[in-house]
């Protein structure tokens, strides 16, 4: 290693769902493949970069170049990323799942009489929010995503200001639009003052590709 634009740098990538456990057999999940993060690590890797990515459960390959940690829970991702820093540049495209059950149980919840249990949950630790506010070791550049169904740039502003991170790289999720387990992927990239710019709907592996030479650029040399 040692050549491309990426050369010397740490690039830290989160990808996929996580798992939550209700019991030892049943999960509460959503709906990422891990193909946009996973295809961001990959990138990254062929700029030149020392990439860590970590993995909730997905069933794509690991891709080369690449030191990938697998994780189950938001927890353990969360604790896995902090593990992996300093970086120069973390992008946060798992999507983590935003509760857990409060009380996961270490035997399997039988049918009853009494019939469905109540499952309580508890918020998960948002890993985008912790890592940009972090005062020790914050890496340079944070980077979001957020799957949105309306109303894009106006949630994505508002989830900017309210992580602390530096760029949103937004996307439609809605019904329709493909996106969720698809090959292709139309973004919006989201600055702090608010600019938007809008790039046409891509391969998943050619946003990717565009995203770390962006990265490039703003993380400076
Ligand atoms: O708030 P929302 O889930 O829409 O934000 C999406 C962004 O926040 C993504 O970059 C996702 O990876 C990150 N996130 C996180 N930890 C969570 C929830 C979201 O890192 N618990």
């Amino acid at each position: 290693r040692g050549a491309g634009p990426l050369a010397g740098r740490h690039l830290l990538v989160t990808s996929g769902p996580t798992h939550e456990p209700i019991d030892p057999v049943r999960y509460i999940a959503n709906r990422s493949s891990g193909k946009q993060g996973h295809a961001i690590a990959a990138a990254a890797a062929e700029a030149g970069a020392r990439v860590t990515l970590v993995s909730g459960p997905v069933s794509l390959p690991d891709p080369p170049g690449v030191t990938v940690v697998r994780v189950e829970t938001a927890r353990a991702m969360l604790a896995t990323v902090e593990a992996a820093l300093p970086a120069d540049i973390a992008v946060f495209a798992a999507a983590v799942a935003d509760w857990r059950p409060a009380n996961a149980t270490d035997e399997k919840i039988k049918k009853g009489p009494d019939g469905p249990p109540g499952i309580a949950l508890v918020e998960n630790p948002d890993i985008l929010a912790t890592v940009s506010q972090k005062t020790v070791n914050r890496p340079p550049l944070v980077v979001g995503f957020a799957a949105e169904t309306h109303r894009v740039v106006e949630h994505a502003r508002a989830k900017i200001a309210r992580k602390g991170c530096d760029l949103i790289v937004a996307n439609d999720v809605s019904a329709g639009s493909g996106v969720m387990g698809g090959d292709r992927n139309t973004v919006l990239l989201i600055g702090r003052d608010g600019a938007v710019e809008t790039w046409p709907t891509l391969d998943k592996d050619e946003v990717a590709r565009r995203l770390v030479a962006r990265l490039t650029v703003l993380a400076g040399t």
